[in-house]
């Protein structure tokens, strides 16, 4: 029974106080501080978090500490086990998270089973892959001028203890891909859930305390990011931070993380690039879904369409038509200032010259899937991320000024480009400065084992699953020394 499994998470007050876990029981804050999480679907309290004290930090941080050498001795298979049951019970609580999640942040039923659901396979295929993670020996005598005196042993160890700071969009998901190979690495993990999805991340948390990681080995620590971010990335007992947001958040912890290995995927103004012999049905299908699931709160959506105006006078109604035919395109953005701001930005496109071909509407957190024709690329919309469902067209002269238009944006994380000649979309992948082309696809992370990165403000090292799982540890090199 899911109420039974997750019983000391909260009080049974309506609505429930739910406590934070210091890495061995499930308490309230002293500091008697709590946010109210509020539904974006109908505005309701889904629940109160606590937000955590500087002690209570300090607390969790020497219990992860603590434990992390045993845990990291443990026998790995028996790491593995433990994990496969935290993906099993994922699985098994799939209905009941499910619901909690779509509440929680605005996705609709089939979204939310399906982030729940990835993360049970991620967890999964991260237990599997890291059975083949190996460390090497090198010798000396490759080397010009060395003979055989040396070997280096060569070994993967964990960080220590990992940061672990999930956004809002994949509660759940964005925090598996980080505690999973975290754990599986040897790591201790000290998770911070984002405010609104910070329910689900408790119970994802609880899963993995009852699937057996020891005590002190994981713990979840919950308020605001104002009130406890800063504390806890600069904290001298977190050794590695693995972080999923915005841009301008990402940068800030860098600035006060110095020397720590990060690992950050941030946001994303992703363009579509379509050229005149593209299959115009497709890209149009592939627009929709790239541009307006979960709302366009993705670091990977689509946020403006290039080409050139015939192209695009071609294929605006294709688009159009299909959104039309379309139910339920998007549900409510995160928050009614949220939405308020994207509303904002929109007219602000209008009033320098952008049209509203469809959409443009709010009402309360719902702003209806937009498209603006007409735009241009310093438009705010553009040069900036718009964490909603706002697709910008923009007309170009060729496709080499579509390139330089994606290359002088700030971001990088993914570009998709729409043409039937695959050979033309490889040689043009490579004029572009973004972690990940797509070619006849919208941009996407999945599927979760392929290499999945972020340049310029868009991130900072690989995730993915293998890449996960070495970025997640280091290199130990002991070199033995035999005089020949
Ligand atoms: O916004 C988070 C980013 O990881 C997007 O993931 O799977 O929706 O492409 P996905």
């Amino acid at each position: 029974m899911p109420a039974e499994f997750f019983e000391t998470l909260s009080n049974n007050a309506i609505p429930p106080i739910y406590r934070f876990f210091n890495g061995k029981d499930w308490v309230e804050s002293t500091s008697g501080n709590r946010i109210a999480i509020q539904s974006p679907v109908d505005g309701s309290v889904v629940g109160e978090i606590q937000v955590v004290t500087p002690s209570e930090i300090d607390e969790a941080l020497t219990r992860n500490v603590d434990a992390q050498k045993k845990w990291e001795a443990t026998p790995l298979n028996v790491r593995v086990k433990i994990v496969h049951l935290a993906a099993d019970w994922v699985m098994h609580y799939l209905d009941y998270l499910a619901v909690l999640l779509a509440r929680e942040v605005g996705k609709t039923i089939s979204e939310a089973k399906s982030e729940i659901k990835r993360t049970a396979e991620l967890t999964d295929y991260f237990a599997d892959e890291v059975q083949s993670i190996r460390g090497e020996t090198l010798d000396s005598d490759n080397f010009p001028g060395y003979d055989k005196g040396r070997i280096a042993v060569i070994e993967r160890v964990a960080h220590g203890v990992v940061l672990a700071i999930a956004p809002f969009n994949y509660p759940v998901n964005l925090a598996g891909s980080k505690i999973a190979p975290a754990l599986l690495m040897g790591n201790s993990v000290v998770f911070k859930p984002p405010t609104q999805g910070c329910i689900s991340g408790l119970h994802l948390t609880r899963i993995f305390q009852k699937a057996g990681v020891p005590e002190g080995v994981i713990s979840c620590l919950t308020g605001g990011g104002q009130e406890i971010g800063s504390y806890l990335v600069s904290h001298p007992k977190v050794t590695m931070v693995a972080f999923t947001g915005s841009s301008d958040t990402g940068m800030a912890i860098a600035r006060i993380a110095p020397m720590k290995p990060l690992l950050f995927e941030c946001g994303g103004n992703n363009a579509t690039i379509v050229f005149p012999d593209a299959d115009m049905n497709l890209t149009a299908t592939e627009i929709i879904k790239g541009g307006f699931s979960y709302a366009g709160q993705r670091c990977t959506a689509i946020k403006y369409v290039m080409g050139t105006q015939g192209v695009l006078d071609q294929l605006l109604p294709v688009v159009l038509k299909e959104m039309e035919e379309t139910t339920n395109l998007a549900g409510p953005v995160i928050t009614v200032q949220v939405a308020e701001n994207i509303e904002k930005i929109i007219k602000d496109s209008v009033a320098q010259g952008a049209k509203v071909a469809v959409g443009g509407h709010r009402k309360d957190a719902y702003i209806e899937p937009t498209i603006l024709t007409h735009v241009t690329p310093s438009m705010n919309i553009v040069s900036t991320e718009v964490f909603g469902p706002v697709i910008s067209f923009i007309a170009v002269g060729d496709m080499d000024e579509a390139a330089n238009i994606v290359n002088g944006q700030r971001f990088g994380l993914q570009a998709c480009v729409f043409t039937k000649d695959e050979g033309t979309g490889l040689k043009y992948a490579k004029l572009l400065d973004v972690g990940t082309v797509q070619i006849n696809g919208s941009p996407q992370r999945g599927p979760d084992h392929f290499p999945f990165l972020g340049v310029k403000q868009s991130g900072v090292g690989v995730q993915g699953v293998r890449y996960s799982l070495e970025a997640m540890s280091r290199i130990k090199p002991v070199v033995i020394n035999k005089p020949q």
